[in-house]
């Protein structure tokens, strides 16, 4: 997947945003994801799933620090994500619909977060960003 000027500066402008309060910001896209879609909750019945616990937050800075990762090589997505890749498709095995829930998850509390910013050329730009790293994660399962 290529990606054009205008998306690649809406993605990692939007990660400069996040990127002092990527544990915030991923607890809370978590927290939407398991309110919203509780059938997730599945996958982190280890964890201490409270608002504001540590194991969200630890975890949601894991997922949007991540995505910054990525942000920085997105014209070798698949390079930059290929050990967690690994992780997903061969130890963790979450059902690739999961994938989408999470995406939408993470769109709503940047809208939420960073209003002015999040234009419909940014909501575009995240939303073809996250399907392409859901699609390299969950690429090793076929
Ligand atoms: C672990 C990123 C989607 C379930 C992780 C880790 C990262 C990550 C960075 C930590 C790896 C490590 O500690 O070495 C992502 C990204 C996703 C995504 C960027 C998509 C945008 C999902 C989805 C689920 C999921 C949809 C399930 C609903 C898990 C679980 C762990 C994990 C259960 C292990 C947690 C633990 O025990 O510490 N993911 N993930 N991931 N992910 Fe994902």
């Amino acid at each position: 997947m290529t990606f054009s000027d205008a998306e690649k500066a809406a993605i990692v402008s939007m990660c400069g945003k996040v990127a002092g309060q990527a544990d915030v910001i991923g607890a809370e896209a978590l927290e939407r994801l398991f309110l919203s879609f509780p059938q997730t909750k599945t996958y982190f019945s280890h964890f201490n799933l409270k608002h504001g616990s540590p194991d969200l937050l630890k975890h949601g800075g894991k997922v949007v620090n991540a995505l910054g990762n990525a942000a920085g090589h997105l014209d070798d997505l698949s390079g930059a994500l290929s050990v967690l890749s690994d992780l997903h498709a061969f130890q963790l095995r979450v059902d690739p619909g999961n994938f989408r829930l999470l995406s939408h998850s993470i769109q709503v509390t940047l809208a939420a977060h960073f209003t002015s910013e999040f234009t419909p050329v940014a909501q575009s730009a995240w939303d073809k960003f996250l399907a392409a790293v859901s699609e390299i994660l969950v690429s090793k399962y076929r």
